[in-house]
């Protein structure tokens, strides 16, 4: 798969069909139109209970409100309380994005969760909310791009459903970025927040959805935004606890200048890839992080700064949910139509940056009756009790076969 793709249908490569099931599958979903678009029909977002306001950090750090909004923009976030994790919060949004959409959790066949702060290291959070969802017949990953991770997510969910692999997909950016700050360093904690903004992408043959993405990555930069410990080369020990190296590590003025280096550039790409111009593009939705880089950004594209979605005042920084959220909120106040021309852009920790040109559908909010009120809430109880019999199930299995593998499976016995 190339990471940079234009999607006229003269263009497009012919789907790749693994087998005939494949190729009838794809037969039986578009009839004789082979040519695949990836639209976005549901979208939600989540967040957590708390709010903490610049005024509330003040009294933590030696800071001040005048501080943080003239240097970022931001004047409050919300952080994940100990019920609250990167899965509980991936699953409400991507269940408000289904309920939105009307499609059931049965009917997914991919979920990608794009996180830099995963529930684990595995099980991956993605499979969590798989489970949580009851998406029986969805297969689940996590993608870790940090704050570009919706980009990539988008990019790849799309590609597997024009590839015809897939016909629905949830990609999902979620963070509790509040679990991984040094709530001591002044200068990292009044940037980032917590929150979870999702998206439902479906296959038609109607032209539009994702229209062209642009990935790039420099890990030569890598030192500039990271969480050094806590993987394979620093494992946890006392002196990396006591160093805080499992806290975000950032450089700010080398990550403010790669970021104004390469916003502008990257939704360049994707329009000319396109083959539109920028005064073809209704609204451009950047990763929220500073909003002196979404200025910068502004000035150097010579686009209006009232096209931007900023959120990242309400927000602040969520990572790889700050695109989706910031979709959600312009959508909600009537700043998105149908066929309008959007650009996401992002960038962070990697170093990472990417953008995606979509043209927006014709989805709107199914309306919530108490009928599907009702429906959704036998799902949850019905995915709930799923779980709990096959952990039941695993449970009896352990107890009747013990360690043992079932007969005739037993590993080879070695001398
Ligand atoms: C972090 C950032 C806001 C800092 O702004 P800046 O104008 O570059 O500020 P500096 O780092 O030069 O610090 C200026 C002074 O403010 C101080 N300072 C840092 N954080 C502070 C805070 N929260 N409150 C008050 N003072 C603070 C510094 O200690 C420094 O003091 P000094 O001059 O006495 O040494 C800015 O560099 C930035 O936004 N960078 C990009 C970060 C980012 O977006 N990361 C995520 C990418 S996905």
């Amino acid at each position: 798969m190339t990471n940079s793709e234009t999607l006229p249908t003269a263009q497009m490569p012919p789907a790749r069909i693994a087998d005939n099931k494949a190729a009838e599958k794809q037969k039986a979903a578009f009839g004789s139109h082979p040519t695949r678009y990836a639209h976005v029909v549901g979208w939600g977002m989540a967040l957590p209970q708390k709010l903490l306001t610049n005024s509330d950090l003040a009294r933590m750090v030696d800071t001040t409100d005048e501080w943080i909004v003239s240097r970022t923009g931001i004047r409050q976030r919300y952080v994940a309380d100990e019920k609250e994790s990167t899965a509980t919060l991936a699953t409400q949004a991507a269940s408000n994005a289904l309920e939105m959409a009307g499609i059931a959790p049965s009917e997914v066949d991919l979920i990608i969760v794009a996180t830099a702060t995963p529930e684990h290291l595995f099980p991956a959070t993605a499979c969590l909310v798989q489970d949580a969802l009851g998406c029986e017949n969805a297969g689940a990953f996590d993608l870790l791009a940090a704050c570009t991770g919706f980009i990539y997510g988008i990019t790849l969910g799309s590609q597997m459903i024009r590839s015809g692999a897939n016909k629905t997909v949830l990609v999902i950016g979620a963070e509790t970025l509040s679990r991984i700050v040094n709530w001591e360093d002044r200068a990292t904690c009044v940037l980032f927040g917590d929150g979870a903004g999702a998206f439902v992408l479906q296959a038609s043959d109607q032209p539009g959805g994702v229209l062209t993405s642009f990935l790039r990555s420099d890990g030569s930069g890598g030192e500039a935004l990271s969480v050094p410990a806590g993987g394979s080369k620093l494992k946890t020990s006392y002196d990396t606890l006591r160093d805080n190296l499992h806290a975000i590590q950032m450089n700010g003025r080398e990550v403010f200048r790669f970021a104004t280096r390469v916003m502008a550039s990257a939704v360049k790409t994707v329009v000319d890839e396109a083959g539109l111009t920028l005064d073809d593009i209704q609204l451009v939705v950047p990763h929220q992080a500073n909003t002196r880089i979404i200025e910068s950004a502004a000035e150097k594209l010579k686009i209006p700064e009232n096209k931007f979605v900023v959120t990242l005042d309400k927000y602040g920084n969520t990572s790889s949910a700050s695109i989706p959220i910031a979709i959600c909120e312009a959508f909600t106040q009537g700043r998105i139509k149908p066929k309008d021309k959007l650009v996401l852009v992002g960038f962070g920790g990697g170093l990472t940056w990417g953008a995606t040109l979509l043209e927006w559908g014709t989805a709107t909010p199914k309306e919530q009756t108490r009928w599907n009120k009702t429906q959704r809430n036998a799902r949850k109880f019905l995915s709930r009790l799923r779980s709990f019999s096959k952990r039941i199930l695993r449970m009896l299995e352990s107890a009747i076969w013990g360690r043992s593998a079932p007969s005739g499976e037993q590993p080879p016995r070695t001398k």
